[in-house]
């Protein structure tokens, strides 16, 4: 079996029978490593805080995006749909259909759909949707599974009505320059369940797919060490490699990115 073989394996199981949301590095039915910018992080974090920490992160990006009632917008890769149900309450868009490659977290994420807040089975590469169905097209923290970034650029495109908002918000490597080096420092990207994607190489193709007005902005210094000091309160002690995601970052080796971009 090739890496990527045992890497599809490893993620269904991690998305399906484990539910990664159980474990306590996440937190709240969220799948992400948070954006800590208003949560202090000099003494102990507390599980409310690694949860706002989560839903901050879904807020940074619907700001982004400036979501409003008009908009219909599709989620790839909404997990258990608790960004999706929150961002439906809090913003209340028209439409808010969320896709997700693991039958599992769909049948999770349905237990916070509503009329207007739907959730699919399908991948980023092969979207359930017509031509021009959506305002809005966005991810967050699931590119760096995805194989096939060009891909994902171009259905996200097609699935956009013209002038439609997209954004992509997850970690990759700055540069294309040290290929192999997370590998060497973080088992998720040893085992292949995480792809060493770069920025270039992203803008890359949101440009071949037809991509305009793309702005690249690194959040790491928002993400790392918040994430690091939850791992500190969890006790994963200085060796595991858990720790070394905020090493990798000031290595320059990793940042964190919400890349947006208009059709
Ligand atoms: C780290 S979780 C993030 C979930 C959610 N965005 C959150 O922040 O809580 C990544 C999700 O993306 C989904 N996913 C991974 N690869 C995908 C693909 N190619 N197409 C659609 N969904 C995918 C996984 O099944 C998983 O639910």
């Amino acid at each position: 079996m090739n890496v990527t073989d045992d890497a599809v394996a490893l993620r269904a199981k991690m998305y399906g029978t484990d539910d990664l949301s159980s474990l306590p590095v996440f937190a709240g039915g969220f799948i992400n490593f948070g954006y800590w910018r208003d949560i202090p992080i000099d003494g102990d974090v507390t599980v409310e805080q690694r949860v706002d920490s989560q839903l901050a992160l879904y807020r940074l990006v619907v700001d982004r995006l400036g979501v409003g009632a008009a908009d219909s917008v599709v989620e790839i890769g909404s997990g258990t749909g608790v960004g999706a149900a929150w961002a439906f309450a809090e913003v209340g868009p028209r439409e808010w259909c969320g896709v997700d490659l693991s039958p599992d977290q769909v049948r999770r994420a349905n237990a916070h759909a509503t009329g207007g807040l739907s959730f699919h089975q399908g991948a980023a590469t092969a979207l359930p949707f017509p031509d021009n169905r959506f305002d809005v097209a966005f991810s967050l923290e699931a590119a760096q599974h995805m194989d096939d970034i060009a891909g994902f650029t171009q259905q996200a495109a097609r699935v956009l009505r013209p002038g439609g908002r997209f954004a992509v918000c997850t970690f990759f490597a700055p540069t294309g320059d040290h290929p192999g080096a997370l590998a060497e420092r973080l088992d998720t990207f040893a085992t292949g369940i995480d792809r060493d994607h770069s920025v270039p190489e992203v803008v890359d193709h949101l440009t071949a797919a037809g991509f305009a007005d793309i702005d690249v902005t690194a959040i790491g210094e928002h993400v790392w060490p918040g994430l690091d000091r939850w791992l500190v309160h969890l006790g994963v002690p200085d060796g595991e490699w858990p720790r070394r995601w905020l090493s990798s970052y000031r290595d320059g080796l990793i940042d964190y990115y919400l890349i947006s971009a208009v059709r």
